[in-house]
């Protein structure tokens, strides 16, 4: 049967998954002033059974805030929070990396310590979707400020010295946030990225700053430790670009050179997915198209079941496959599947803020037996 694939273990750089069902990046705001819980580590430990387990987005810096009650990795305090979380998943035998990110234009000046504007490669604001404030209300976005030429290196030094952090908390590797409209992103498509400068115009220049990031991560951590998220044909956050085939085939193209630990695919047909259940058939297939151009191990999340996500190995359009609402509700996802037992229903009004409810109270099998 094609979902047996799902159970055979997997090369990740130095990691070694015992199955390929990930817990992607799942953003649950949880993380009072940045720093995760003990209930968030209760949370990722419920969770350790997962081939890999990759964090929330998590912030470089300050500034890069963009939710409320998200968590970061660049106060003593975060590392500390953070360390917990990576004792307690490894303690219970599983693998964990952190997402980090910096937002962005989705970011808000509520968030910047002087009221100064989000930051991004030019002043365009998503034209559709909204700001969420640090009291959890929805505002409009505002127009960025683009950053100047001499304050990129400072960007680049920002996801270097949380990787290093990262790894300081006890990670297995981070992944770096270039899909769903954060800042990388912003750079890489030129819906967002209308710059004049050496980091925008051609593809080559609009994927500038991330490859300076993932060279310098890599150089910091060691690339079998780094991951690559993006999010080609995406629209959420008002992303575009004219030509995405040829900019992301080049873009993988250079990450190729790197012996990165993986790349990480989103489906489009799930774009928005953090906001509504809304999965869309007809849009392109990220899988299908991108994965025989690179060269290592390749994960996709999106809209998948056991069944798809089985023939997806098969078909060697992905390695690994990411299960994100399903995992919100399932701690036991891995067991679930491996049994074909029911699934639990995630509910939606829970996935952001609060407490334990709706975060550490799903029940596994047994408990419902
Ligand atoms: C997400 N997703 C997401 N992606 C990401 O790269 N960083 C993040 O922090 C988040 N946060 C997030 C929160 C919530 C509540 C949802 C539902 C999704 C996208 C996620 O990783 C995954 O790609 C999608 O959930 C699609 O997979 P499923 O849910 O269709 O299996």
């Amino acid at each position: 049967m094609s979902i047996d694939n799902l159970f055979v273990p997997l090369q990740l750089g130095k990691m070694t998954l015992p199955n390929r069902i990930v817990m992607p990046p799942l953003t649950r705001m949880r993380a009072p002033l940045g720093v995760p819980t003990a209930l968030s580590a209760e949370y990722y430990a419920q969770r350790a059974s997962a081939g890999l387990i990759i964090t929330e987005a998590t912030s470089i810096t300050a500034d890069a805030n963009g939710y409320p009650d998200m968590p970061g990795i660049y106060t003593d305090e975060q590392i500390a929070g953070w360390k917990e979380v990576t004792c307690a998943v490894h303690k219970k035998g599983g693998r964990i990396v952190m997402q980090i990110v910096h937002s962005g234009r989705t970011s808000h000046s509520l968030y910047t310590a002087d009221r100064s504007l989000p930051v991004a490669p030019s002043a365009i604001a998503p034209a559709s979707g909204q700001a969420f404030t640090p009291e959890f209300s929805l505002v409009e976005f505002e127009t960025p400020r683009a950053l100047g030429t001499d304050e990129l290196a400072g960007i680049v030094e920002s996801f270097r010295q949380a990787a290093v952090n990262a790894i300081a908390a006890g990670f297995d590797g981070v992944e770096l946030h270039s899909a769903n409209g954060y800042l990388l992103d912003q750079f890489l498509q030129d819906g967002s990225n209308h710059r004049e400068d050496e980091y925008g115009g051609s593809i080559g220049a609009r994927a500038r700053l991330l490859i300076e990031t993932v060279d310098a991560v890599s150089k910091a951590i060691g690339p079998d430790r780094v991951g690559v998220r993006i999010s080609p044909h995406g629209n959420f956050n008002d992303m575009h670009d004219s030509d995405p085939i040829a900019l992301f085939s080049y873009l993988i193209g250079r990450l190729n050179t790197f012996g990165l630990a993986y790349l990480s695919l989103i489906e489009p047909r799930s774009s928005s997915i953090g906001l509504a259940e809304d999965i869309s058939i007809d849009s392109a297939n990220n899988a299908q198209l991108f994965r025989r151009m690179f060269n290592g191990p390749v994960l996709s999340a999106g809209g998948y079941t056991a069944e798809t996500a089985g023939e997806a190995i098969l078909a060697g359009h992905a390695d690994a496959i990411g299960f994100g609402r399903a995992f919100i509700a399932n701690p036991d996802l891995v067991s679930r599947l491996m049994s074909e037992a029911a699934l639990n229903k995630h509910n939606r009004s829970t996935f952001y803020g609060g407490d334990g409810f709706g975060y550490t109270d799903y029940p596994v099998l047994e408990q419902q037996a």
